[in-house]
């Protein structure tokens, strides 16, 4: 990986006032059937596509991220995303950042702590967030994106990159560690890849295991940035929140712009479908308005 100057390279999803692209008011065309849900090996990382690596700055925290081009990897034009074949991870999108400053503020406030915590990225893409949640402690750090393209070629090198004085590769085995904390990466349709989540919690087998341990109780933090511009896809991941947060305090911190114009979702749209569904409850925890964009937000989600 070659060093960049660049030093923020952040893109903007559906910022203006009207679609562009895929989204413009044509009908939209049914999607393919999405790839069945797998785990990516660390050791699956992807050798044959250029990565060129740069700095991302978080106020005082610097992060590395790595910068491939579409095209290489997915043989498409430099597009945002095509629905249902690649869902935009091997940009970094702006709320992306939002979420790890929010995070940062939660933890100096004493609100948030990841020591010891299981926590998932959904819609990973770099996953600088989740980087960010092994850095601070966490105990298990679990990566999602749709595309395992998007795994092989950015959210593995990334955490190599970011982590790697902390990084150990476990011999034989399929996670990763970060000073302690096991690393792994799954990709999949949220409508599907609960079946391979390792600490989604499954009722019959936790009411009848017989080993004495804990039983499993799913992830005490799920992070989550730029994942509800879609309204189709809202219902499968809202179900898989559902199913992968801990019923014993577990939390969702979710940045997200207001309104994606042109397809319908944004935090207003999708926590009117929390507050219907009455298990979770919603608190504001950052916003982002600085005039030249579209309002972006933080929230925090609560089991009630
Ligand atoms: C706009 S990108 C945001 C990436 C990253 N969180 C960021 O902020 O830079 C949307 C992310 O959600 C994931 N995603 C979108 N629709 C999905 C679906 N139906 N199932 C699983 N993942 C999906 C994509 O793979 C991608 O990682």
């Amino acid at each position: 990986m070659a060093g960049n100057s660049n030093p923020n390279p952040v893109f903007q999803l559906f910022s203006g006032s009207t679609a562009t692209g895929f989204f413009d008011s044509s009908p939209e065309p049914p999607l393919p059937p999405p790839p069945p849900p797998l785990e990516v090996l660390s050791s699956e990382v992807s050798s044959d596509v250029k990565c060129t690596l740069e700095q991302v700055e978080v106020d005082d925290l610097t992060l590395l991220k790595g910068r491939v081009s579409t095209k290489e990897v997915f043989g498409l034009p430099n597009s945002d995303l095509v629905p249902g074949v690649y869902e935009g991870g091997l940009k970094l999108w702006e709320g992306s950042m939002d979420l790890i400053r929010a995070l940062r503020k939660e933890v100096q406030d004493g609100h948030l702590s990841f020591a010891g915590k299981r926590v998932l990225e959904l819609g990973c893409g770099h996953g600088l967030p989740g980087i960010f949640a092994c850095l601070e402690g966490s105990a298990v750090v679990h990566f999602q994106d749709f595309n395992a393209e998007v795994v092989r070629c950015l959210t593995i090198p990334n955490t190599n990159v970011n982590l790697s004085d902390k990084f150990q590769s476990t011999a034989g085995s399929e996670a990763n560690s970060c000073a302690g904390a096991e690393l792994r990466f799954f990709a999949g349709d949220w409508s599907q890849v609960h079946e391979i989540l390792p600490h989604v919690p499954n009722p019959e087998k936790d009411v009848t295991s017989s080993s004495g341990g804990n039983p499993v109780s799913g992830y005490d933090i799920i992070l989550m940035a730029e994942t509800i511009y879609s309204i189709p896809a809202q219902q499968s991941l809202y179900g898989l929140i559902k199913k992968c947060v801990s019923n014993s305090g577990g939390v969702v911190y979710m940045a997200a712009k207001r309104h994606y114009f042109g397809v319908g979702g944004g935090t207003q749209q999708f926590l009117s479908m929390v507050e219907k569904d009455g298990i979770m409850t919603a608190a504001l925890v950052a916003e982002v308005a600085d005039g030249s964009s579209n309002v972006r937000e933080v929230w925090k989600l609560s089991i009630k």
